[in-house]
């Protein structure tokens, strides 16, 4: 398997990832790009044949991969997960907390369940994962974990008050646990990426239907044309490659000496002033 990226060909080989969410959109990038790299990667998700069908593929196209079936939710079946990977394989270099859900909806309306189903995947899924992981960790003689977070809380996101609260709080513990677990030689460190248009966020900038039914498939290209020019400076959407590049250099020996650290990677998105609202 050939490495498509900057970084040497076995980076990370005999090296254990597990990545949550990894069978779609940017965990899936990440986990093609470690497993380009030697690792062995670990896909871990709901959808246990979402996770498998990617680790499938990722093998055919020459690389080390499984997958496992968990709701990060559910902290028993975490930690139960996470013991078997270790058992299974020895060891665990890196984690990543990828697994997160979203959707729009105006604060005002949000009913209890819906605010606690996105709390409860990102930020206690993360915590979940994280604190599991650190015995792992401890015992081999450190390791790495990766928290994907977002940029949208710098100074809020109409309509996203959950997902964006949960992030907030990742960033939080992101710092939290560099500080506490750095004694293990356990490196903890964020990414916030920009817009990155994996099918979610694609469906965000989908027209509503006309009256007849119609869907104007252009209409869509064209929205996120017209926001990659007026709003990010780098003038493009960012890919899970983008991402990905990211965590490999945090993981590498690269980022040694970087914990508690939030790498923003979104083209200068966050930066540029947006438009007041109509
Ligand atoms: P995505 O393709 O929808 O990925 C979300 C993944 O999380 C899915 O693979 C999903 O798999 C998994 N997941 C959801 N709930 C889970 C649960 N309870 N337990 C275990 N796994 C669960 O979305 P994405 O755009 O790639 O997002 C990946 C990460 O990037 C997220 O943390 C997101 O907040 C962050 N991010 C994305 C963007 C962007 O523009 N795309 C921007 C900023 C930040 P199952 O359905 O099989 O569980
Ligand atoms: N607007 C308002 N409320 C919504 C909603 C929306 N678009 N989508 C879901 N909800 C509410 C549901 O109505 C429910 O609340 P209720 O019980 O009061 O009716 C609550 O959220 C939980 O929904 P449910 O579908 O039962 O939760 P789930 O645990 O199966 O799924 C989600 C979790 C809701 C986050 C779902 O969107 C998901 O699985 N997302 C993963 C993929 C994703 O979001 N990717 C983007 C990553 S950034």
């Amino acid at each position: 398997m050939t490495s498509h990226n900057v970084f040497r060909d076995g980076l990370f080989d005999g090296q254990v990832a597990l990545i949550t969410g990894g069978g779609s959109g940017i965990g899936r990038g990440i986990a093609d790009v470690l497993a380009s790299l030697g690792a062995h990667v670990v896909l871990a998700s709901r959808k246990q044949e979402r996770v498998e069908q990617a680790a499938a593929e990722i093998r055919a196209a020459g690389g080390r991969a499984s997958g496992v079936a968990v709701d990060v939710r559910e902290q028993e079946r975490v930690q139960r997960t996470i013991a078997d990977v270790q058992r299974e394989h020895g060891r665990i270099d890196l984690l990543v907390n990828n697994a997160a859900g979203n959707f729009y909806a105006p604060s005002e309306s949000l009913s209890a369940n819906a605010w606690k189903s996105v709390i409860e995947i990102d930020l206690y899924g993360t915590f979940f994962c994280s604190q599991a992981v650190l015995p792992v960790m401890r015992a081999q003689g450190g390791g790495v974990i990766i928290n994907i977070s977002m940029t949208l809380h710098y100074r809020g996101w109409p309509l996203m008050a959950h997902a964006s609260a949960a992030k907030a709080g990742i960033d939080a513990l992101t710092r939290t646990l560099a500080l506490e677990w750095a004694r293990d030689r356990v490196r903890v460190n964020a990414i916030a990426p920009g817009p990155i248009p994996t099918e979610g966020v694609k469906k965000a900038f989908a027209p509503p239907p006309s009256a007849d039914g119609a869907v104007d498939v252009f209409a869509q290209e064209r929205a996120m044309d017209d926001y990659a020019k007026r709003m990010i400076p780098l003038r493009r959407f960012g890919s899970p490659e983008d991402i990905a590049n990211m965590v490999a250099y945090l993981a590498s020996p690269a980022g040694a000496w970087i914990t508690g650290a939030i790498m923003v990677v979104d083209g200068g998105e966050w930066l540029a002033k947006p438009p007041l609202p109509k």
